[in-house]
């Protein structure tokens, strides 16, 4: 096979004029809330294993994999060509016949989940696989409240923004009550402490949240074990196992939104609740399930999903196309060992990240887990102020070089990293070394 390291074209710095002209009719003709990155945007045309090309020929190491995406990489044989063969087959034939890789999809995802964890529903994004949790929380409670934490994202639609973080939240007007919990957020702690011996405050709050701000049956608890768009914001181990005891005490369902955490991206199990050692009643799933074509859904306890006594159908949910995708993605994590892959590189990854930062003071915080790993800058240690426009610089040089890193947490000050599951050490290495250049660059030109 060829090694797609030594075809690293030299950049061009020039920005493609075809790009510029889409930059400008995207401007043109699409909502102006949907933001790109780079001052210069650019076109990915095309990927392979864990490189993009943009429209200029220039290959990228791509460490965003379209947002937690594409867990296992572009233009992956095993997963495509059965893409390829149901598109020829048969497209789309909606929920209302029977769809045989949606059912065999929705046994292995109960076999990969607590045994409680036995129905599942399809949509086709996160967006709308935690509404459908919503939907069923709050039928199943008679309840329009929900606990969700500070710094979350659940997603862009009427009720998902009401219980997302700034500035994700366009709008509040949903009938849905959200009460805010102090978050698990070590670096920026709500109460100013230190862990261990802050007791999980945070963990407690849970409970003084429930008591005195909702009506004492609020519809449940929604929480995504690592906060992704929060800036992969990483909780300490003990912090879900408390939590739990408390919704247990109150008879709370958890919803784990498990978006960006499933499919082994965390390395050290296939889902985040596993890590943390705790059974939710609803696991919410999208994302990085069939390496890039559109699917999400929830998996339920029996009662929870027997909530909706009307009819209830999603014309694209569960697609024949999208379900086999997923079917033929998870058997490709699993025959190539992608979440083993995930915690040893990951691990590789956090450390050679951790020394950087004894030559770069704007780096204040470098967490996550396996292939889920945040960088946070500032712009001085001590007062930990946060340093977007750092990080602003230091997209622009990690692109000029060959490089794509993502971006979040409240202040986007946050450099989230989380490739395709089959990167190597050597990739971390180009990684490591490409950003400590872009450090450098971007601390000379501030
Ligand atoms: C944890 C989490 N939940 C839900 C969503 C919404 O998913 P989608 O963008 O597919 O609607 C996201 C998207 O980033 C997410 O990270």
């Amino acid at each position: 096979m060829t090694d797609l390291h030594d075809q690293a074209t030299a950049m061009t710095s020039d920005w493609p004029d075809d790009a510029a002209d889409l930059a400008r009719r995207h401007r043109e003709s699409l909502f102006p809330s949907v933001g790109l990155f780079y001052d210069e945007p650019i076109e990915l045309r095309r990927g392979e294993g864990q490189f993009v090309y943009d429209s200029a020929g220039n290959q990228y190491l791509d460490f965003f994999g379209g947002i937690a995406t594409v867990s296992s990489g572009y233009a992956i044989p095993e997963i495509n060509e059965p893409i390829k063969a149901q598109l020829d087959r048969i497209p789309h034939t909606s929920t209302l016949f029977l769809i045989r890789s949606q059912i065999e999809l929705a046994e292995r995802l109960r076999a990969m989940t607590p045994p409680r964890l036995n129905k599942v529903f399809f949509t086709n994004s996160g967006t709308e696989a935690n509404e459908a949790a919503f939907l069923i929380t709050t039928l199943n409670r008679n309840s329009n409240e929900l606990v969700a934490l500070r710094h979350s994202y659940h997603g862009r639609s009427f009720a998902t923004t009401n219980a997302s973080q700034t500035p994700w939240r366009a709008s509040t007007l949903s009938p849905l009550h959200v009460h805010y919990v102090g978050n698990p957020y070590c670096y920026r702690c709500p109460w100013e402490k230190t862990y261990p011996d802050c007791g999980l405050l945070c963990a407690r709050d849970v409970e003084a949240v429930i008591r005195t701000t909702t009506s004492g049956q609020p519809a449940g608890f929604i929480a995504e074990p690592i906060q992704g768009v929060g800036g992969f914001i990483t909780p300490p181990p003990e912090y879900f196992v408390m939590v739990k005891e408390i919704l247990d005490r109150y008879g709370i369902p958890f919803i784990s939104d498990e978006v960006q955490t499933a499919w082994g991206r965390i390395g050290v199990a296939d889902w985040g609740f596993q890590a943390y050692g705790v059974e939710p009643d609803v696991v919410v799933f999208a994302k990085g399930l069939a390496n890039g074509i559109p699917i999400g859904g929830v998996i339920a306890t029996d009662e929870l999903a027997s909530s909706i006594r009307s009819l209830s159908l999603s014309t694209f949910g569960g697609n024949p196309i999208a379900t086999t995708a997923a079917m033929a993605n998870l058997n490709f994590i699993a025959t190539h060992n992608l979440r083993e892959n995930a915690l040893q590189v990951g691990g590789y990854l956090i450390d050679r990240l951790r020394e950087l930062t004894e030559r770069h003071p704007a780096i204040g915080d470098v967490r996550g887990m396996g292939l889920m790993i945040a960088i946070e800058l500032v712009r001085d240690r001590a007062t930990k102020e946060p340093a977007p426009d750092i990080l602003g610089r230091v997209m622009e040089e990690t692109k000029r070089r060959g490089l794509i890193i993502g971006r979040g947490g409240l202040h986007a000050n946050v450099i989230r990293l989380c490739p395709p599951l089959i990167v190597t050490e050597r990739d971390a290495d180009d990684a490591v070394r490409i950003l400590d250049e872009a450090f450098a660059s971007a601390a000379a030109a501030g």
